[in-house]
């Protein structure tokens, strides 16, 4: 039987998880197109270079999490760990540095194998949005107000914080990387395994880890600030005033390096302490040098992704849908007006679902476990005299009346 349990950080979603996450999605949506953000969909699996390169070799996401298989083609392909270098492909693919800028919304699944826990899937979902082709520091204010706004949408932006933090142009981060690389190899002996390879591909990394002893030796680090160049400090200067300019609070985190290592500059998570260990709920930052990196042209992005379960989660309540009205045709010859009849309460807006089976008293039943709030029952009397019997669920009572009257007195009483 174990094989017909969904596989290990996976699930299906449906009912109440299904109603919250479509909720965030529509609230994303509706958000980014008033930013004009237009869909972009792009393939859940792409050739693996797309991501190894870009995320960078050294990550967690490439060294651990990656689906990678080889396709009976013989193609290395992996399944999307996130959407930003597949956006960044699509981009360059298509020739859309023609139009500049771009801004490109994209939401769907995700796949990285991590361990699962409450918050963290194996397979999970992203909105995901993109500005490509800015480099102005106002992009950055905007993308960060966008998700800002998302957040305000759904009613729960009182449970995050915005943590804030600059990594600096490439000069800044050129030498921010040798002070690291001279402090850390100071204290080598004090850091675990995975932070000494850290020290020669990515030792920004190591501000990152999670590993108590590396905690310890990276409290005294050097901070990046002082190796910023003064064009970073005036480019990160103008995101804080900006995002002052829209009330939109944060706190600065000098700590934050996000996991990925394309960005530059500004890096931002939105972080919750209602989830557990897993309060990141949305992340991002400016990537000027990732389209380029993978064969575009020198494009300037910057973006963000949301856990769309993560974000669901933190919903007070799920949407709730609409009530439907059943239909209840009694005998043979009233199931074909009964088809009829349902399609001019749905073109009505009413959510209508048709039962055509047992008594009366079974399909009452039914109704009401399904949460209608109407019957409309169509019996061969009614037929013959082009009437129908309205009952009220919730009151239990009931009227007859003619069949052209029955879309108005319905809306009278929704
Ligand atoms: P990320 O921080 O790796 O960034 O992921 C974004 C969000 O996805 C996280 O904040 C979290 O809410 C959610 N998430 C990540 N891993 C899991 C998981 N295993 N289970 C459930 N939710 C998860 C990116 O993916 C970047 N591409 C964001 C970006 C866009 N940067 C620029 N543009």
């Amino acid at each position: 039987m174990g094989k017909l349990q969904p596989a290990r950080g996976t699930r299906d979603i449906f009912g109440e998880d299904a109603r919250r996450m479509e909720a965030v999605t529509a609230a994303f949506e509706a958000t980014a197109r008033t930013y004009g953000f237009q869909l972009l969909a792009t393939p859940i699996f792409e050739f693996t270079e797309v991501f190894a390169r870009p995320l960078g070799e050294s990550s967690d996401i490439v060294t651990k999490e990656m689906y990678s298989f080889s396709d009976r083609g013989g193609e290395a392909i992996t399944l999307r760990p996130e959407f930003t270098a597949g956006v960044a492909r699509a981009f360059i693919s298509a020739g859309m540095q023609q139009s500049l800028p771009v801004r490109l919304m994209s939401h769907g699944p995700v796949f990285r194998y991590e361990r699962p826990q409450k918050g963290r899937y194996r397979q999970f979902h992203q909105i995901n949005a993109e500005f490509i082709g800015s480099e102005t520091p106002e992009t950055d204010v905007e993308m960060i107000t966008m998700a800002w706004r998302v957040l305000e949408s759904l009613d729960i932006v009182d449970k995050v914080t915005l943590h804030l933090n600059t990594l600096g142009d490439r000069e800044s981060r050129t030498v921010y990387r040798d002070r690291l690389v001279t402090y850390f190899g100071a204290h080598k002996a004090a850091l675990s395994q995975d932070s000494q390879r850290r020290l020669d591909t990515n030792p920004m990394r190591i501000l990152d880890s999670k590993d108590e002893g590396d905690r310890v030796v990276v409290e005294k680090a050097p901070p990046l600030d002082e190796s910023l160049t003064q064009a970073s400090l005036d480019f990160y200067a103008r995101v804080e005033d900006g995002l002052r300019a829209c009330d939109v609070p944060f706190t600065r985190d000098t700590r934050l390096v996000r996991g990925l290592d394309y960005y530059t500059h500004t890096a931002f998570e939105f972080i919750t302490d209602a989830l557990g260990a897993q309060g990141t709920v949305i992340g991002g930052g400016r990537y000027d040098g990732l389209i380029e990196q993978l064969g575009g042209p020198s494009v300037p992005g910057m973006g963000w992704a949301g856990g769309l379960e993560r974000l669901a989660l933190l919903l007070d309540a799920a949407p709730s849908v609409q009530r439907p009205v059943v239909i209840m045709p009694m005998g043979d010859a009233a199931v074909r007006a009964a088809l009829s009849l349902a399609e001019d309460l749905r073109a009505a807006g009413h959510t209508v679902i048709a039962d055509r089976s047992g008594n009366l008293k079974k399909r009452l039943t039914r109704a009401a476990k399904a949460g209608a709030n109407h019957a409309v029952i169509l019996g061969e009397d009614e037929l013959a005299a082009d009437r129908v019997t309205l009952r009220n669920l919730d009151a239990g009572d009931q009227e007859s009346l003619p069949r052209k009257a029955l879309t108005d007195r319905l809306a009278a009483w929704s």
